[in-house]
């Protein structure tokens, strides 16, 4: 074909067969069908479940690994049942015995012994807790500088105006505890005063009136008698409640003073009176044995009087105290010192045992005291004097921590340090003695190089005996971080002061504080191979206040636990707050052979492995449930008890209509919350035994979702007690935030629960009733949301 300017300018030219350009077109084809089958294998396998995974799952992802760690949910290092066996081995007589010998050869009252803070730092750094440090507050405390209790009777004719010549001293009170050389700390040099911290100085000469223990009741009962305590001394016993609340209420109803002794008449079975010797000849009641104590308003608020709320830095504004401290002046004294007091009353008056049941009693019928009223007669007077120091010093908490893998999931376990007395051999050092050892035991642990699953921190607090200061202060700087990371706060003040196990916890840890008692062997081997749980009944107390847990369980809504060995009526007198809780009365009274301290040490620390170590958290919020529908109940009971007294005012059927309804819907609340809590137990079961199942890798994204799923249930469990703070607080109180747990407004101790609504109904204040039940009502709901 001739080319000319038409021709196109492409043409086909024919050259050779087309060639297959690549010769294996069936490899080539399954090649591409594969790469391409195997893309879409990858992007379901790995990238289509993130789409259907939430947001918040991308700390889960393995390429995140270590989450949490190499071998979750095993132990890290160390399997759960070595480091169990470590904590059991651990522990023994021989080194708690020296911790003790330590701890109580010298002072170390609240803000006076730094060298203690240091030696505690010391030991733990040695026993492995590296990261341990000092940190400390600037408190409003007094100390004691002088005291006298006399009385006075007035000389001459008895119509004469009293002046200061005719009045003679009758009886001037000795305010000391003897000596007794086969009680090393009795003598000391540098011993403690008998005083009571937060006690206003004062000069009183007046009347006095005996008062019975000095609770609410009794000052009522006064009244009834139309017996004034208004410009008289009051003379109470301990027993029952805070002796700041009987000091609180005195002054609330005008005395001018007020003197707490303590009375061998609760002292159970080993008295003087029964034929018993005292110490130190034998377990009964040393005579001149006083009890110290602080007589700060503990169910108002703990912590600095000056600082309520947040902590005392150097340089925070400072509140006035008269809301939270006494402003009359109070002194403890021993039975030694009441007795020609008590007898001073005998014919004046009426009988105590006249007055009621309650103020029955008392141990001193055989020294010649019949336990009259009074008040005191013309003619006598009492004249107390009550002179401190009060300043702002220092106060040394030590705080050390074991890294987990999980820093937002942390345990914490705590004893004070201070006391009031040199020894204090049980409150608080048994505890700080046990305390030493557990730390010893987690040391050995971390030597074999585990690591706890949850961050573990120890506190060792000064402060406690004036008002649970070290604590409170603590938990009120770090509150953001603890609301956000807490778990649990396991507490042991006294660890031992006699045979018998004792607890009070959140309900939530009930179930693992059975468990571990139940893996401890009792001291008490009348049956050989019994537990600690074989010889307790099992009985747990509700928090009240009296220790650390406070700030913890009542201001941070954080679950607590709170647990040692104490007296019961066959025990030897144990002496609290006195010079005679010493090392002496331990090794041969309170713990001879210091096995009770070691079994402390060993319960304590296996229960907070157990916290630590369980991938699920060990809560049973199931309990919780069931016990806010028993505390209802009994609330109903007395309740309706209360209204039945006015069904026939005014309004009576009405209020108890009210009522009805109210306690209705409340009831119904709690029912939806135990229900979602049992759905929760359960679940959190069913995960348990799904992370023991081996799962292949290729299926990763099961134990990615499982690892999500078990950090789901676990911040339900670890938010759960915080849904019950209501932030404006209680009525009148409103540091205490807790809606079901806080100590009764006048006992301080012992547990109330729902407080708001028990000290309505109290008041017969219904429209207050109804408010706090609709406060309580909407927290128990958030508490179901947060399970839903
Ligand atoms: C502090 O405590 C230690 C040990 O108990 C004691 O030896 C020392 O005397 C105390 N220091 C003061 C200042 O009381
Ligand atoms: C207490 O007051 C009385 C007078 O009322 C006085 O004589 C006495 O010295 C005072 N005592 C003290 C320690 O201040
Ligand atoms: C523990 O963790 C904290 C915060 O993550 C860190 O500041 C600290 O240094 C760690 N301590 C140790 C001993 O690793
Ligand atoms: C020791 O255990 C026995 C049997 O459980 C019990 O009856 C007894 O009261 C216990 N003794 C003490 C001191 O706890
Ligand atoms: C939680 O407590 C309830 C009620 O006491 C009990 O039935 C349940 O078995 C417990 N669940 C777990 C996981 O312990
Ligand atoms: C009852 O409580 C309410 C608060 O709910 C309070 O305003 C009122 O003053 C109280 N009434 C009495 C009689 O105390
Ligand atoms: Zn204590």
């Amino acid at each position: 074909m001739a080319r000319n300017e038409r021709s196109p300018l492409l043409l086909t030219v024919r050259v050779a067969p087309a060639r297959q350009r690549y010769p294996h077109n069936t490899l080539r084809r399954f090649c591409t069908i594969a790469l391409s089958a195997s893309l879409v294998a990858i992007f379901i396998l790995f990238l289509l479940p993130l789409a259907f995974f939430p947001s918040d799952i991308s700390p889960y992802l393995p390429w995140e690994f270590p989450y949490p760690h190499r071998d979750w949910p095993r132990s890290y290092a160390l399997p759960y049942d070595e480091l169990q066996d470590i904590l059991m081995s651990t522990p023994n007589e021989e080194q708690v015995k020296e911790w003790s010998e330590y701890y109580t050869s010298g002072p170390h009252l609240a803000g006076k012994n730094f060298s203690q803070a240091l030696w505690t730092k010391d030991r733990w750094q040695e026993f492995g807790i590296t990261d341990t440090s000092i940190v400390s507050y600037d408190v409003y405390v007094n100390y004691p500088i002088g005291h006298r209790l006399a009385l006075l009777e007035k000389k001459g004719e008895k119509k004469e105006e009293p002046t200061k010549d005719n009045w003679v001293v009758k009886f001037e009170a000795g305010l000391e505890e003897n000596v007794h050389k086969e009680d090393g700390t009795s003598g000391l040099e540098d011993r403690i005063p008998t005083f009571h911290g937060y006690s206003a100085s004062g000069n009183a000469t007046a009347p006095f009136v005996y008062a019975n223990y000095g609770t609410h009741q009794d000052f009522e009962d006064l009244l009834e008698a139309d017996i004034s305590v208004k410009g008289k001394i009051v003379l109470v016993k301990y027993g029952y409640i805070f002796r700041g609340l009987k000091v609180k209420r005195a002054q609330d109803l005008g005395a001018v003073g007020v003197v707490i002794y303590s009375d061998p008449g609760d002292d159970g079975d080993e008295t003087e009176e029964k034929g018993v010797d005292t110490y130190p000849n034998g377990p009964a009641r040393e005579p001149s044995s006083v009890q110290r104590g602080s007589v700060q308003f503990l169910s108002i608020a703990p912590g600095d009087p000056t600082t309520p709320g947040y902590p005392s830095k150097p340089g925070v504004p400072r509140q006035d105290t008269q809301h939270s401290i006494p402003s009359i002046p109070s002194i403890p004294i021993s039975y030694l010192d009441a007795l020609p007091l008590l007898r001073a009353l005998n014919g004046y008056g009426p009988k105590a045992s006249s007055i009621g049941k309650s103020w029955e009693g008392g141990g001193l019928g055989y020294k010649g005291v019949e336990y009259n009223i009074g008040p005191s007669p013309d003619g006598l007077l009492l004249n107390l004097v009550n002179e401190q120091e009060y300043v702002t010093t220092p106060m040394w908490n030590v705080i050390g921590i074991i890294n987990g893998s999980l820093s937002d999931e942390v345990v914490l376990i705590g004893n004070h340090r201070d006391a009031w007395i040199a020894g204090g051999a049980a409150d608080p050092n048994s505890g700080s003695a046990t305390f030493i050892e557990v730390i010893r035991s987690f040391g050995k642990a971390l030597e074999k190089g585990w690591r706890p699953l949850r961050t573990i921190v120890f506190a060792s607090w000064d402060g406690e005996e004036y008002g649970l200061i070290g604590s409170t202060e603590w938990v009120e700087e770090f509150l953001p971080w603890l609301s956000g990371s807490a778990v649990a706060y396991l507490n042991v003040d006294v660890a031992v002061s006699g045979p018998h196990f004792k607890s009070a916890a959140s309900p939530v840890l009930n179930r693992a504080l059975y468990e571990i008692t139940s893996l401890v062997a009792s001291p008490n081997q009348t049956i050989a191979g019994q537990t600690v749980r074989d010889t307790w009944s099992g009985h747990i107390q509700t928090m009240g206040s009296g220790s650390d847990y406070t700030a913890f369980q009542d201001f941070a809504g954080i679950p607590c636990v709170d647990m040692g060995f104490s007296v019961g009526p066959e025990s030897a007198v144990y002496h609290y707050h006195s010079n005679y809780d010493s090392f002496d009365w331990m090794d041969k009274f309170g713990d001879p052979g210091w096995r009770y301290h070691v079994t402390v040490a060993k319960l304590w620390s296996l229960l907070a492995a157990k916290l630590v170590e369980s991938p699920l958290i060990q809560f049973n919020v199931t309990d919780y449930a069931v016990g806010l529908g028993r505390y209802l109940r009994s609330l109903e009971n007395e309740a309706s008890q209360s209204l039945e007294g006015i069904a026939d005012e005014n309004n009576g059927g009405e209020l108890r209509d009210l009522f009805d309804t109210t306690f209705a819907h409340l009831k119904r609340s709690i029912k939806k919350l135990r229900k979602a809590a049992i759905e929760l137990d359960t679940y959190a079961t069913e995960l348990e035994e799904r992370l023991g199942e081996d799962i292949p890798w290729w299926e990763w994204w099961k134990k990615v979702k499982l690892f999500y799923e078990v950090k789901k249930v676990n911040n339900k469990y670890k938010y759960f007690e915080r849904q019950f703070l209501y932030p404006q607080g209680l009525d009148g109180r409103s540091w205490f935030k807790h809606v079901v747990f806080a100590p009764g407004l006048w006992t301080g101790y012992s547990g109330a629960t729902f407080p708001g609504l028990v000290e309505s109904i109290g008041e017969r204040n219904w429209t207050n009733a109804k408010r706090w039940s609709r406060i309580i009502d909407n927290r128990v709901k958030l508490a179901t949301e947060l399970f839903g």
